[in-house]
């Protein structure tokens, strides 16, 4: 498999630290010392679904591909307006593409699973050979916005990538480690005449320093595990691309590594924990910027809910 194209697409309404001190009690100080927010993107007039198309079809064009040279679609999401249909049956609508979708939900960690999905697909069947992974999330929507401990910390938005036939993905490793408690969100379902729970309906629950140091031990040892079974060593990474949760989360892990903050690309100032899309999202600022080259290899780690974690050594390659 290698990446032919990427896209993003955020929401218009950018939200500073100092407009949420107005309705909570926290402070530009204290998110961004703790998390290293300054500002996230906030779903107000447009909705998941916009953003969703607009990544697909940047992402398409990218590619140099039609939408009908899309074989197969992978939408990461965690929650939206719609249970079903799946997120992916509406873009692709919406994209004008015919092939068949499937939706997943791997939290955070979502882009990584879906990576290794198509690779799974682009071996196992011939037929298929151009893949659109979008990942869609809008963490603002399952948050207590009335409490400063989860929302401070999430922005929404839509970043996606199509992969091809192509040899660049060296290694990947996925784990899932049942902890429901750490962290969680539950919707409400309908009563039935033979049930009627007063179960959960909501906002997300999270337990933020057991996330943390599950967040770190997890990814140290991934990014170790994909290392090793690529057979390179961290000096021949450029970038280590991980999941925009927390600064100091990247922080700790690129510590325990002992690598330079130079390999450690981050938006997370401008645009908050963006779940699944926090990867492809840096990954299209980064190609836009410039900033990967032909040839350059990339660690992409991410941790979530479930708890899942995943990582990747991939081959950046230019589609000219
Ligand atoms: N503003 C001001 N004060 C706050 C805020 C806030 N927004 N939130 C918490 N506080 C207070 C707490 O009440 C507490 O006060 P106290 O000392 O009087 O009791 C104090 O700040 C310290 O709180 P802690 O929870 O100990 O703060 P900590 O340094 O652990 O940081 C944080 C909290 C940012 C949530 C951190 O634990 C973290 O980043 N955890 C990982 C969370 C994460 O990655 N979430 C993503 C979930 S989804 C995913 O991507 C996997």
């Amino acid at each position: 498999m290698k990446i032919l194209g990427t896209g993003k697409a955020l929401p218009t309404l950018s939200v500073t630290n100092d407009m949420l001190a107005q309705f909570l009690n926290t402070s530009d100080t204290w998110i961004s010392t703790r998390t290293g927010i300054k500002e996230r993107r906030l779903l107000s007039k447009e909705d998941l679904i916009d953003l969703s198309t607009i990544a697909s079809e940047q992402a398409i064009q990218d590619a140099h591909l039609k939408v009908s040279d899309i074989d197969f679609i992978i939408c990461s999401n965690v929650a939206n307006t719609y249970v079903t249909p799946a997120l992916s049956c509406i873009v692709q609508g919406n994209i004008n593409a015919t092939c068949p979708c499937i939706d997943i939900n791997g939290a955070c960690s979502g882009f990584i699973y879906a990576l290794d999905i198509a690779e799974s697909y682009l071996q196992a069947k011939k037929e298929i050979q151009n893949i659109l992974i979008v990942c869609a999330e809008e963490p603002s929507r399952f948050t207590n916005w009335k409490e400063r401990d989860t929302s401070v910390l999430f922005g929404d938005g839509a970043g996606a990538v199509v992969v091809t036939r192509g040899n660049n993905l060296k290694s990947i490793n996925l784990t899932t480690s049942s902890k429901v408690d750490a962290l969680y969100y539950q919707r409400k379902l309908e009563d039935t005449p033979y049930e009627e729970k007063n179960e959960g309906n909501g906002p997300l629950v999270m337990q933020g320093k057991d996330v943390f140091k599950l967040a770190v031990t997890s990814s140290v040892s991934d990014i170790e595990t994909v290392m090793n079974k690529a057979n390179v060593k961290p000096e021949n990474i450029k970038y280590f691309v991980l999941h925009q949760a927390n600064i100091r989360i990247i922080d700790t892990i690129r510590q325990q590594l002992n690598l330079p903050e130079e390999k450690f690309p981050h938006n997370i100032e401008r645009y908050g924990n963006t779940s699944s899309a926090s990867i492809p999202i840096l990954l299209d600022e980064m190609r836009k910027d410039d900033q990967l080259k032909n040839g350059d290899l990339l660690v992409l780690s991410a941790f979530g809910a479930g708890f899942t974690t995943g990582a990747c050594v991939i081959e950046w390659s230019e589609n000219l």
